[in-house]
């Protein structure tokens, strides 16, 4: 167990740089598995399910060089085979289903744990299934494993029921090496879906359309090693641009796409901060305490769900009430009952928490119980009077990189511990 003690009621101050976006790298390390030769990843983050990810490439016969300083990951794919990956690493990490495609259409045959990741609901992967049938594979549930074969897939129409951003990445690394043409409807729009998409095309491939509701994919017999660079972490960048409103204080965050920060940037400005776009950084000025807003969560460009749980904690503090709606996960308000611990008023009712904002948050003991809701303690922390102390800081390092670092260089006062001894 590790944890983050925050002495909070600091501003926070200072120029920090946002990581490689978590959600477009574990794709992108999959999709590496669709070409021949090497492929070289840049701006990877140092964190948790990157590393699982590394070893989970390296269990199917990948050769995978890591440097941690410069964020590159190397992979040689010469070396892989169809074949079973780790059970327990696979079925930790959500993303690990992204295998399933990749091997399916290189390989003919693939197995994958069902997928793990945070506990937000229970995020069916019907629409997987559905997008892979389409494409002619056999798909079955076999103890715990997702398994799939085809000799190979074959160009179809898929028609996706729900917006997902999982089923999207998939079906179109599954069609990247079928024969003849697919076309994805009623897509996932997220800059992460088209980083997948350049990446594709970069290798050879022949993908039309990413970042609209349709994608075209024309499949080609083989694809070869790239180099990419992951784009920015929007989430990132918009946990440490709330923490700046939440502390009054005045943040610059280097290497991000603003347009990609268009939702939150316009929730903050609606809440009153001062929030200033300059090229590739963005910098947020507190203004006193925020306004109520009224948020709900939508696939992209709509507000995204996991900024929602720091979004909440955030408006905890505004002046006057506000509903906050999560259309995605069903259990995705797990970590209000610990922001009640720290003085918030919010009451829950279905999708909806209503969030009546107080003056002040005091600090206590609290538990992360996923990536999101721990930062949106983290957040509660900062802004908070006195000590907060955060258990289950391994689900935030799931997402994050560099935390302890990163406060540290905006000025707040935080002390990071695994099981009783001091970090970092
Ligand atoms: C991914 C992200 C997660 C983010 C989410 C939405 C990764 C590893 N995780 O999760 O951080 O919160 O996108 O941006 O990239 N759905 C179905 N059937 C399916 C697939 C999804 O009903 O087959 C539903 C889900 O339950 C959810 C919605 O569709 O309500 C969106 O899901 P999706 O975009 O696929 O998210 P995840 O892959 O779960």
């Amino acid at each position: 167990m590790t944890t983050l003690t925050i002495r909070g009621g600091r501003p926070l101050k200072g120029t920090i740089r946002v990581s490689g976006r978590k959600n477009a790298t574990l794709p992108l390390i999959a999709a590496s598995l669709l070409a021949e030769g090497t492929s070289r990843l840049e701006n990877v983050p140092q964190i948790h399910d990157v590393l699982v990810y590394r070893d989970l490439l390296i269990g199917l016969g990948a050769r995978v060089d890591w440097d941690p300083v410069r964020g590159v990951l190397t992979i040689h794919t010469d070396g892989v085979r169809p074949g079973e990956p780790d059970y327990h690493l696979a079925s930790s990490i959500r993303a690990s289903y992204y295998l399933l495609g990749v091997m399916l259409t290189r390989y003919g045959e693939a197995s994958v744990p069902l997928p793990g990741g945070d506990k937000i609901g229970t995020r069916p992967v019907d629409q997987h299934f559905k997008g892979l049938r389409a494409l002619g594979a056999e798909v079955w549930l076999d103890r715990g494993m997702i398994r799939a074969r085809a000799r190979r897939l074959r160009g179809a129409s898929v028609y996706l029921d729900v917006v997902s951003v999982g089923a999207t990445i998939q079906v179109m690394l599954a069609a990247s090496l079928a024969e003849g043409t697919t076309v994805i409807q009623n897509c996932a729009r997220e800059p992460h879906v088209v980083a997948v998409a350049n990446f594709i095309n970069a290798c050879g491939g022949k993908v039309s359309g990413a970042g609209t509701d349709t994608i075209r994919v024309r499949g080609v017999d083989r694809l070869t090693g790239t180099v990419q660079t992951v784009i920015p972490d929007d989430i990132e960048a918009g946990t440490w641009m709330m923490a700046a409103v939440m502390t009054g204080g005045d943040v610059t965050l280097q290497n991000v796409i603003p347009t990609h920060l268009t939702p939150i940037m316009a929730k903050l400005r609606e809440a009153g901060a001062e929030v200033y776009e300059m090229g590739d950084a963005v910098r947020v000025v507190g203004t006193g305490r925020p306004r109520a807003v009224n948020v709900k969560t939508l696939p992209y460009p709509g507000f995204p769900t996991d900024a929602q749980s720091q979004m909440t904690a955030l408006l905890s503090l505004a002046d006057g009430t506000s509903y906050v709606t999560e259309t995605l996960y069903e259990d995705r308000f797990r970590f209000v009952p610990e922001l009640v611990r720290m003085g918030a008023n919010i009451r829950v009712e279905g999708r909806t928490a209503i969030v009546k904002g107080v003056e002040r948050l005091y600090g206590a003991p609290v538990e992360a119980t996923d990536i999101r809701a721990g930062a949106a303690l983290i957040l509660a922390g900062l802004a908070a009077e006195g000590e907060t102390t955060i258990y289950g800081l391994e689900h935030v390092q799931r997402g994050y990189e560099k935390l302890e670092q990163k406060l540290l260089a905006l000025g707040a006062q935080v002390q990071l511990e695994r099981q009783g001894v001091a970090v970092g």
